[in-house]
């Protein structure tokens, strides 16, 4: 994949998209991979994307093309070989919880319920006696009511 979104601020407002503050910067990403057969594949070639504050982004394109690795990269989940993402002008080095990531597989841990599996995110971060509310806001919000205690299967 190699694109760019940097338009002028008049071609933005006259698409009803939201001006100000750029939160989210990929400037000229690069990522190949080494393939098993000993080839290269060059998955994202001098990427720069902006999203600003509110900014709601699809990002589109055939299998193969990159979105996946583009979403890894954001996620802190892999580093480009040459470029540089930041967020609110900090450079983007691994993971945090300020970058969520929903897997296209499932990721559930399969020994934990439904419950344990919502309040996992918020144990790690030491929050979870605050919030233990939540979780049941969020099975009921999924339609889940009544499962909490049951496991994924
Ligand atoms: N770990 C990897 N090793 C080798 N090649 C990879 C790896 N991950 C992705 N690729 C290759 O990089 C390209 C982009 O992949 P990906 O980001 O998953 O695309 P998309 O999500 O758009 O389908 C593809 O050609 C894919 O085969
Ligand atoms: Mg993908």
């Amino acid at each position: 994949m190699a694109a760019s979104n940097t338009t002028s601020e008049q071609v933005r407002e006259d698409a009803g998209l939201p001006g100000g503050v750029v939160a989210l910067s990929l400037r000229d990403v690069s990522r190949t991979y080494e393939t098993a057969a000993g080839g290269t594949v060059e998955a994202l070639s001098h990427v720069s994307l902006d999203v600003r504050r509110g900014e709601f982004v699809s990002l589109l394109g055939p299998s193969g093309c990159g979105k996946t690795t583009t979403l890894r990269l954001i996620a802190g989940l892999d580093q480009p070989q040459g470029g540089e993402l930041t967020l609110d002008g900090e450079p983007i080095r691994g993971a945090s919880h300020r970058r969520g990531f929903v897997f296209q597989q499932g990721a559930l841990f399969n020994w934990l319920t439904i419950r344990e599996n919502i309040a996992a995110g918020l144990r790690a971060r030491h929050v979870y006696q605050e919030n233990a509310g939540r979780v049941d806001e969020l099975i009921h919000a999924v339609g889940l009511d009544g499962f909490g205690d049951a496991y994924p299967h």
